[in-house]
């Protein structure tokens, strides 16, 4: 957009564009993020302020927002539903409150709070503005904004918002304003069922909950799992006196409405401007999105004293944070190769700071989203990153495309292995499947050594991508037969670095079955399917050994896990894995199982005292583990009661009572293997 020579041209371009983006915005369909149209208002708010004479009144920045749909029956606001003034900065802020101050004939330097005025300090929901009307304690309609004077009437889809009360216990009319939004959690649960159909994923939150409120289908609105705060009064007849809107919002909480809990009621600027920094440090903290904080002057006399302009009350103003979205230039796509061989297409930026980091690559999930979104190298492109989610291309800014942009195409064969990619029938992702491509094994070995499998500390992407390149690794089995003689001459390998990473090594020799399980990488198994192949089976050998069926049949484990595990063991690599580790002194076995003989059903052990070779924990395993019951106290029912050091003298007596066979500790190893309680042959079980 190179800007002109005049400033009536660049004004009247400015307008247009504006009036233009105004609309894709509420039609759900913006082109631009919102900082870029932010910028572009504020230029043409300059523009405006710097010739007054060529100041218009149908200009965008004399309007609220954008005109109502065709869609919907249109609703005219009994009470304008305005929009807000916007600050970047702290020192923005700072002025606005000065021009509270003025706007109030406060004496000069007079803070607001010694007028006894107050804020309010609330979070900015990045949602949908919806107006509530209640008619005698009934929800009679619910309505966007619109243009701030006539929006669209979407009450059939309201009533399906479930925090949203059908009655309440209010005046004869209650208009209440406040923002409709997709918690977070719920978007990326509706991304990841979009992604699995098939289907483009959703670009942010807020449009989606903006799409999700203007759908015909109210059934469709519902499935969203849309929710809602109450942030201002509209229209209002009967109800309670009111001086401030920090009641209103109270009084509001009390009818059943939603009110946003993290609202401060503050005396002076400076805990204002704590709020906004702490929210600028937390917004992530939060299962929904915001866009910055909203300050209001709590006072409504003082409000209604201030009044509005054509566009925004005086006595608000909106403090922005850093957008989480901005546009740039997407040099490339290429494609990366993971543990699994999944080959995933990401987009290579021109730098760029977005929400405070410089984001230069973005991941775009798999083909089919690249196509959904038709992403294109040289297109300028809306990149997110929300908090510490991956950054992600949201799609390309249509009006910006060079003309005869070819589409992209994904690679046939691998960029690491050139063996061709394959895509398996109805799968979503394309596949590398040579399993000795070198970027499959740098990725498997760092998983390997990860925290979440073996937690090797100091085997890291650059360590074992030097180990690999140095044909000292090629798999994960390897990694306990390194030749260290070859990586004392290393450099950067000193004696110190050396014993730490053996030490590492040697001691992710001990990790339980189901972490080395794990570290192998085998698709579909996750820890707690790996936890219950450990526990059921007790081996990598039987493991190895067990068909599909025999694993589908035990808890924890489904025939998709079932499947690929087999396929796994069945595969000449993992034999040969096998091997590596068992040769390496890798643990292969699982944890005690209950495989044992149950030599103890229906026998009653309480043990009292501490053992020498048995914890409390232990002794009580390894009498459960045989099927027997270790219950905290003696009764008649108990078959005999064991002994260490310091009992507790009342088990003691009582076994003693009722003649209960009494056992130490080596009478315990011999129940443990025989069942039979020494010295009692032949104790029948009840
Ligand atoms: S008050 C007359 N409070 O921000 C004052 N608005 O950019 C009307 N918004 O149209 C707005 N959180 O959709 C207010 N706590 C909050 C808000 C909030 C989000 C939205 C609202 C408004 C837009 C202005």
């Amino acid at each position: 957009m190179a800007k002109k020579s005049s400033p009536s041209d660049r004004l009247h371009e400015l307008r247009e564009l504006v009036r233009y983006h105004r609309d894709r915005y509420y039609n759900d369909e913006p082109e631009l993020p919102d900082a870029d149209f932010d910028a572009m208002f504020r230029e043409l708010e300059g523009l405006e302020a710097a010739h007054p004479e060529l100041s218009d009144v149908t200009s965008p920045t004399q309007e609220v927002g954008a005109p109502a749909s065709a869609t919907f029956a249109p609703v005219t606001h009994s009470v304008p539903m305005m929009s807000l003034d916007n600050s970047f900065d702290e020192n923005e802020l700072a002025g606005w409150a000065e021009r509270i101050g003025r706007g109030l004939e406060l004496p000069e330097g007079t803070e607001i709070s010694s007028a006894a005025i107050g804020y309010v300090c609330e979070l900015k929901i990045d949602g949908i503005a919806l107006s509530l009307r209640y008619e005698n304690g009934q929800l009679v309609q619910g309505a966007t904004r619109g243009n701030g004077r006539v929006g669209d009437d979407i009450t059939a889809n309201v009533r399906t918002i479930a925090v949203i009360p059908e009655t309440i216990d209010g005046p004869a009319v209650l208009e209440v304003r406040g923002e409709v939004y997709l918690p977070v959690a719920t978007f990326d649960a509706l991304n990841e069922s979009q992604e699995a159909a098939g289907l483009a994923r959703y670009a942010n939150p807020r449009n989606t909950a903006a799409g999700s409120l203007r759908q015909k289908d109210p059934s469709v609105t519902e499935s969203r799992g849309l929710s809602f705060w109450a942030y201002q009064l509209g229209q209002v007849e009967g109800g309670p006196e009111l001086t401030s809107h920090g009641a209103a919002l109270e009084w509001l909480g009390g009818l059943g409405f939603p009110v946003n809990p993290e609202r401060r009621q503050v005396q002076t600027f400076t805990e204002v401007i704590e709020f906004t920094r702490h929210w600028k440090e937390h917004r992530h903290d939060l299962d929904y999105e915001i866009d910055g904080a909203v300050i209001k002057v709590d006072s409504l006399g003082a409000q209604r004293s201030l009044g509005s302009t054509a566009r925004a009350p005086r006595w608000a103003m909106a403090y922005k944070l850093p957008p989480e979205e901005q546009t740039t230039e997407l040099l490339d796509i290429h494609v990366s190769i993971g543990r699994t061989g999944k080959a995933t297409p990401f987009a290579v930026l021109a730098p760029v700071v977005v929400a405070g980091s410089t984001v230069q690559m973005a991941t775009l999930h798999n083909s089919d989203q690249v196509k959904l979104k038709d992403v294109r190298p040289g297109d300028i492109v809306t990149v997110r990153k929300a908090g510490d989610v991956i950054p992600e291309v949201l799609g390309p800014v249509l009006s910006e495309r060079p003309t005869d942009l070819p589409e992209w195409q994904f690679p046939v064969s691998c960029p690491a292995c050139t063996e061709e990619l394959v895509r398996p029938e109805a799968e979503a992702h394309t596949f590398c499947v040579n399993p000795l491509c070198p970027a499959r094994q740098q990725t498997q070995i760092e998983y390997f050594a990860g925290r979440s499998a073996m937690d090797i500390e100091g085997m890291g992407e650059s360590r074992v991508a030097l180990f690999i390149e140095q044909g000292l690794i090629a798999d994960v089995g390897d990694l306990y037969s390194i030749d260290w003689d070859r990586v004392a001459q290393l450099e950067g390998f000193g004696q110190t670095s050396i014993d730490n990473l053996q030490n590492a090594i040697e001691a992710s020799k001990q990790r339980p079955l189901a972490s080395l399980l794990v570290g192998l990488g085998i698709r579909h198994l996750g820890p707690s399917g790996a936890e219950s192949l450990a526990s059921s089976f007790g081996h990598l050998d039987v493991i190895a050994a067990t068909s599909a069926d025999e694993m589908a049949a035990i808890d924890g484990v489904g025939p998709v896990i079932a499947a690929s595990v087999a396929h796994y063991f069945a595969g000449e690599k993992a034999i040969a894995l096998v091997e590596k580790f068992r040769n390496g002194g890798v643990n292969l076995a699982g944890p005690e199982r209950s495989e044992l003989p149950q030599v103890l059903d229906g026998l009653s052990i309480v043990v009292t005292g501490s053992l020498d070779d048995y914890s409390r924990d232990g002794a009580a395993e390894a009498i459960k583990s045989r099927g027997g019951k270790n219950p905290g106290s003696v009764s008649k029912k108990t078959t005999a009661v064991v002994v260490g050091s310091e009992p507790g003298a009342s088990k003691l007596t009582k076994a003693e009572d009722l003649g209960i066979p009494i056992l130490d500790e080596a009478g315990f190893v011999e129940l443990l293997e025989t069942g039979v309680v020494p010295g009692s042959e032949g104790v029948e079980a009840e």
